[in-house]
């Protein structure tokens, strides 16, 4: 072969490997109109530096259908390149040794230092960093549709108590009180909520964090539970099968007062022209001013076998990472940067609202992890969790004290049966 034609062939494999180090594929759930911009966001930043997205959005909140796909396509030897994984579930997929750590690209942006301290421990695993973090929900919000309260002369609620007097005075004047679906994940971010403000950070950290027998049974988890039924008569009357950003709809439509579910809700807002802040209000859950209970979102990459591929992920990776790309993603999808240095000055009054209070949270060690949103167990104690509340929440009968017994054993049970790696 000539010179000239090896020169060719080169400049052509080059060109090859340039064009796929361009292409990734992302793995989402984010397809509710909010989310769904967000999603495009990124899709259109990734493009404007020249490169390739194959969008493999999985339909479904929460992320359930997301995570059966993801895992069916890696036992067929086909994940994506970067994948939404959060949380407990991010550290079991870490175990399974699919993951590339992103510890490289971390170190190279000093990454440890900009970071707020719990988003980096919340994605290290065993000294390495597992994913990159996008985004800061915070959990544990109540919104309102203020002409609802203006006209009934109601106060925003700032117990639980004080909750369910509202909720009796809108169900008087014929509105849906509480705007709320019956996905298990829904109903756990009720919970949740519940136990944080009339239990305290404490008492969640030990039941769910620490998963204590006596805190899972006691009588403070019977009371949570209690409060918990209590709520089941305010829910819309189409509950079964009501998607979250259906629920978000009610409520900025006016058929529903409020809602209980974290900051996403703010993308369906703007996504419908609304301020957050303004007409639907953002409030702390009943009881917890001051208390933030978090869902971190971050992006996990999966090993390539090629390194044009391997590079296109770190490119991927510092984009996200870049404080342009954060103000703007987490303004169109409800969260806060996880960048610590930024001034959240051009943001929505409610984003502003929950940096305080991130902050507040963090001095004060009242920054929990959301169970619902699975920061705080591994995957199946989650799930063996949301299905004894839900069944629970179901049953117009049952009983607080059965109940958190039940939590208990199965919990135990779960953990038992659990082993590392194996989730
Ligand atoms: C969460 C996810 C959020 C939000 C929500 C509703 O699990 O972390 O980003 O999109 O689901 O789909």
């Amino acid at each position: 072969m000539g010179r000239p034609l090896q020169l060719l062939m080169l400049a052509l494999m080059l060109s090859t490997a340039h064009a796929a180090e361009q292409s990734i594929e992302v793995l989402h759930w984010w397809t509710a109109g909010g989310e769904a911009k967000a999603a495009n966001l990124l899709k259109q930043r990734w493009q404007a530096q020249g490169n390739r997205w194959v969008d493999a959005a999985i339909d479904g909140g929460g992320g359930g259908s997301a995570m059966l796909v993801l895992r069916s396509r890696t036992l067929a030897g086909n994940p994506p390149q970067a994948a939404h994984l959060k949380g407990a579930e991010l550290h079991a997929w870490a175990r399974l040794g699919f993951l590339r750590p992103v510890s490289d690209v971390a170190r190279r942006g000093q990454w440890d230092m900009r970071l707020y301290p719990f988003v980096s421990s919340t994605l290290n695993h065993q000294g390495q960093m597992m994913a990159v973090p996008i985004g800061i929900h915070r959990v544990n919000w109540l919104w309102i549709n203020q002409p609802i309260f203006d006209r009934l002369k109601l106060e925003p609620p700032r117990s639980w108590p004080e909750l369910l007097a509202v909720a009796r005075r809108l169900k008087a004047a014929g509105i849906t009180p509480l705007a709320m679906g019956d996905d298990p994940w829904q109903l756990a971010i009720l919970f949740e909520s519940i136990a944080l403000g009339e239990g305290g950070s404490d008492f969640y950290r030990r039941a769910f964090v620490n998963l204590e027998p006596d805190a899972l049974t006691g009588p403070r988890m019977q009371q949570v539970l209690l409060r918990f039924h209590s709520l089941r008569p305010f829910l819309p009357a189409n509950h079964v099968g009501l998607k979250w950003n259906q629920a978000t709809q009610m409520l900025i439509e006016g058929q529903a007062a409020m809602q209980l579910m974290g900051d996403w809700t703010k993308g369906e807002l703007i996504a419908a022209g609304e301020i957050p802040g303004q007409r639907i209000r953002c409030l702390p859950a009943p009881g917890t001013t001051g208390r933030f209970s978090y869902n971190l979102d971050s992006l996990a990459l999966f090993r390539q076998t090629n390194d044009a591929s391997d590079q296109a992920q770190q490119r991927f990776a510092e984009l996200l990472m870049t404080p342009e790309f954060q103000r703007d993603f987490n303004r169109v999808k409800g969260s806060i940067p996880v960048l610590a240095e930024m001034d959240l000055a051009g943001f929505d009054p409610c984003a502003r609202l929950a940096g305080q209070a991130l902050q507040r949270a963090e001095r004060d060690g009242s920054l929990v992890p959301s169970v619902a949103e699975g920061m705080a167990t591994p995957p199946r104690v989650q799930q063996a969790l949301q299905e004894v509340l839900a069944n629970y929440f179901s049953d117009a009968d049952a009983d607080a004290a059965t109940t958190a017994a039940r939590l208990a054993q199965t919990i135990k049970a779960v953990q038992s049966e659990w082993q590392p790696g194996v989730e």
